[in-house]
């Protein structure tokens, strides 16, 4: 799914990350580096977009929602299920930092390989999930003629979804 965040200056950012998990109810959860970039406009600004193209189909979801850590059990749940590569990997790149050549991001990655050949790689502290909780979702579905149907789903304050049919 696309992220799309809004950094304290006002300028918009987008950038693909792929959902680990989606509950009834709870929202959409994905992984990523506390001190990204995307981490630190969330941290200033918690209202994010996320788009689901699905051209294929001719769909589209639209969610506008509040990002929010989710628990350090939760994270470690998933991080420990990853493979050992990628338990490492999050290890060695610093996300959203510059970097003078890749051959520096590999000798990051050998010294986190031979800091933790042995026994089972820690969760980083500087990396971790975040919920989207929802508070408003579109449905689009392309039809011919460009009589697309679009249905808009809010959140009112009785926290009950208020369904709109939108013009295309
Ligand atoms: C298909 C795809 C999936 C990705 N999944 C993730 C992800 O789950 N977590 C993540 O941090 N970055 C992911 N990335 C990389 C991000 O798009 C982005 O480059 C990175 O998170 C840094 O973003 P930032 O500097 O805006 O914080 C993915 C990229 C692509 C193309």
């Amino acid at each position: 799914m696309v992220l799309a965040t809004v950094d304290p200056a006002g300028m918009v950012w987008q950038r693909m990350v792929l959902l680990k998990d989606v509950s009834p109810g709870k929202g959409f959860v994905f992984f990523t580096n506390y001190a990204s970039d995307k981490a630190a406009a969330i941290e200033q600004n918690p209202r994010v977009s996320l788009h689901f193209p699905w051209n294929e189909l001719d769909r589209q979801v639209i969610v506008g929602g509040v990002a929010s850590k989710i628990s350090v059990a939760e994270t470690a749940r998933y991080f420990l299920s990853r493979p050992r590569e990628s338990q490492i990997a999050a290890w060695a790149s610093q996300q959203s930092r510059p970097i003078s050549a890749r051959a520096v991001l590999e000798q990051q990655l050998a010294a986190m390989q031979a800091k933790f050949a042995q026994g089972s790689v820690p969760v980083p502290d500087f990396w971790g999930g975040y919920r989207v909780v929802p508070d408003r979702i579109e449905f689009w579905q392309g039809g011919v003629n460009r009589l697309h149907d679009r249905f808009r789903y809010t959140k009112n304050q009785d926290d009950q979804w208020q369904i709109e049919q939108l013009q295309p």
